[in-house]
């Protein structure tokens, strides 16, 4: 297996693998996802065995054009209509009443379907290239970082694709915004990201109160998204603790993220992965502002933390 540049003739390769019913690695703007065409019912099963994770926690299906977000519906209020008009392609997923044609594996036996329409070139150029929506979760096994740069995937998981198309340095870093929509009458966020919820706000009105929408989401768990160094947050580091501070470093093992929740996303899980590999007892992490525009940021903390 192997970790292939972003060639044409790369992505053909990978288009054909897909088309075969095999999985690849595939770069997008917000992390590294594990591709299968979503409606092959064994591949989709294969990636849920690959990632390690439960039957019960659905995929998110990636398209590059609206005409194959249609055939995926049921129904699209709206509320979703305008969300797609001002993201799209782009770091939203957004959850809507599904077809006959998407499924129960990919959805959980859920009767709904999370869409996204990536705009990562070469995520754009695969999907274009196999013909097909592709069902794509994260690239990590369950419960681990996702990883932000080709060379973070984890052995393992590469032993089980057909290649990796090095797509570069995930851009957001931090998983898509999942909105559902399915209730055409009142939106609600499932998981911060990329978008912020008052980016949101401002195209769709009211939004379900965050923390109310825990149990619609069955991908929701406390722990997520973890190092296996275990993670705590502090007010500051001292001089010889290990982690991720805003201000100058003051420590061999101290890490300085940007004092900007977009920069800090892009960067967050590259730096885990990194401060992971250290054998530390602990890492650290200096706490960020808490105003809303860190919501995502705070969410993927809290979850490392567990
Ligand atoms: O940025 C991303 O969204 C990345 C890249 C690869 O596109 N993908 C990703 O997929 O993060 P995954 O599988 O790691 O996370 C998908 C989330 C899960 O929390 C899942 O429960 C939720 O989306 N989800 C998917 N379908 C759903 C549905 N029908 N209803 C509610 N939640 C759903
Ligand atoms: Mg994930």
């Amino acid at each position: 297996m192997s970790i292939l540049p972003p060639t044409k003739e790369n992505i053909q390769f990978a288009a054909d693998a897909l088309r075969e019913g095999k999985l690849i690695g595939l770069p997008t703007e917000t992390v590294y996802g594990i591709a299968a065409v979503a409606t092959n019912r064994s591949a989709v099963l294969s990636t849920f065995d690959l990632k390690g994770r439960p039957a019960e926690n659905p995929l998110i299906v990636h398209v590059a054009s609206m005409s194959q977000v249609e055939p995926l519906v049921a129904s699209i209020p709206d509320s979703a209509k305008n969300l797609m008009a001002a993201f799209w392609p782009g770091p939203l997923t957004i959850i809507l009443p599904k077809s006959s044609l998407v499924p129960d594996e990919v959805t959980a036996s859920l009767q709904t379907v999370a869409i996204r329409m990536p705009n990562h070139p070469v995520a754009r150029a695969i999907i274009e290239a196999t013909n097909a929506p592709l069902s794509a979760p994260s690239a990590n096994r369950f419960m681990s970082l996702s990883p932000t740069r080709a060379e973070n995937l984890a052995p393992e998981i590469v032993a089980g694709l057909a290649c990796v198309i090095d797509g570069g340095d995930c851009t957001f870093g931090l998983e898509s915004t999942v909105i559902d929509c399915s209730d055409p009458l009142q939106c609600a966020i499932l998981r911060p990201g990329a978008i912020t919820r008052a980016q949101i706000a401002e195209v769709v009105g009211s939004l379900s109160l965050p923390g109310t929408t825990e149990r619609r989401s069955p991908g929701n768990y406390r722990r997520h998204y973890s190092p296996r160094t275990p993670l705590r947050t502090v007010d500051s580091l001292g001089p010889n603790e290990s982690g991720i501070v805003l201000d100058r470093p003051s420590g061999a093992h101290q890490i300085q993220l940007p004092n900007d929740p977009v920069g800090y996303g892009a960067l967050l899980y590259s730096t885990l992965h990194n401060l992971d590999q250290l054998g530390l007892t602990e890492i650290l992490v200096e706490s960020p502002p808490t105003t809303p525009e860190w919501e995502a940021v705070w969410d993927r903390i809290r979850k490392a933390q567990g």
